[in-house]
């Protein structure tokens, strides 16, 4: 996986993947509690935090980990959440050059976790829909450079065209993990080299219900039909699903204890992005992503569970 060049040793040397990823920040306030609230009900959670999130910067922060030079651009607030996000942008090596500072509150996302690690997440945009048309060409050239842009819908559409256009136009591989889901104009899924649903968000886009009982070959052909080049469908402990229309290969997740489910679509898209840019088989690429995602189930909270190349199992 990767491309390399000859040093004076003659030995190879991997030149790190670019990845640039356009979306949101959210300060995060995570509880743990022992079963998620049903309407009308109040739970006292046994631990409370206050940590950085926000899918996009997840999935930079997971790519860097990953040794991958990754590129953040999104917006934050003036205020003391965001001087948390440039401290864990600094801490990890994203550049955050591409950051706008504007008069709107720093995202917010609320986050319940319950025993068996499954969690309800509500988020708040607040800076993320200041992320604009205008702002997202302000780093194109950032974006040009790079092999893959990534990206998610916690930003406006028009962030995420615009980040998607210039994409298409400079030859990137584009990545949309289309997290939170929401209907999406065939003009850009067209330019979508891999969309990166899980089951929940592939039925949403698909127009069926949420809880629909489909299996995820029919389902992964339906998006196809939306017009995206290849889906890559993830299944939780069940691994993910690639489909580029004329093969399909399914690989299983490692198993794993799983202490906190939050974060691993960010794991996975992170890890599937860097393998990509480094020029992985569509196998390799969604098994790093599988063992990326596997790794961080196993740690309460996000970052802290976003892994190392030395902590990914990648034998499946
Ligand atoms: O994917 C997990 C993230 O979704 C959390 O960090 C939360 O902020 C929301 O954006």
């Amino acid at each position: 996986m990767g491309s390399t060049d000859g040093d004076d040793n003659g030995d190879e040397e991997r030149e790190p993947a670019k990845v640039a990823v356009v979306g949101s920040y959210n300060a995060g306030y995570v509880a743990e509690v022992p079963h998620l609230p049903v309407p009308g009900e109040t739970v006292t959670a046994t631990n409370y935090e206050e940590v950085p999130g926000g899918k996009g910067s997840n999935q930079a922060v997971a790519a860097a980990r990953l040794g991958a030079d990754a590129y953040f651009v999104g917006c934050v607030g003036r205020d003391r959440r965001a001087e948390t996000a440039y401290d864990l942008w600094d801490r990890e090596g994203v550049d955050a050059t591409n950051v706008a500072v504007v008069d709107e509150q720093t995202g917010l996302g609320i986050v319940f976790v319950e025993e068996d690690g499954e969690n309800e997440i509500v988020v708040s945009p607040g800076a993320n829909h200041k992320l604009d048309r205008e702002r997202v060409r302000a780093a194109a050239d950032t974006i040009g450079a790079c092999d893959v842009l990534l990206t998610q819908l916690e930003t406006s559409d028009d962030a995420v065209e615009a980040a998607v256009e210039i994409a298409a136009d400079r030859g990137l591989d584009v990545v949309l993990n289309p997290a939170p889901a929401r209907e999406l104009p065939e003009s850009l899924l067209q330019h979508v080299d891999f969309l990166t649903p899980n089951e929940t968000e592939a039925r949403t886009l698909a127009g069926r219900s949420p809880d629909d009982d489909v299996d995820p070959e029919t389902l992964s052909a339906e998006l196809r039909d939306l017009g995206v080049g290849t889906v890559v469908l993830t299944l939780g402990g069940d691994g993910a699903l690639l489909d580029d229309g004329t093969e399909r290969v399914r690989v299983s997740a490692p198993d794993v204890e799983v202490v906190d489910t939050t974060g691993a679509g960010d794991a996975f898209n992170g890890a599937f992005a860097v393998a990509l840019a480094e020029g992985a088989t569509p196998e390799e690429t969604i098994r790093f992503g599988c063992a990326a995602g596997a790794a961080s189930v196993t740690t309460f909270d996000v970052i802290p569970s976003l892994p190392s190349r030395g902590d990914l199992d990648v034998t499946g």
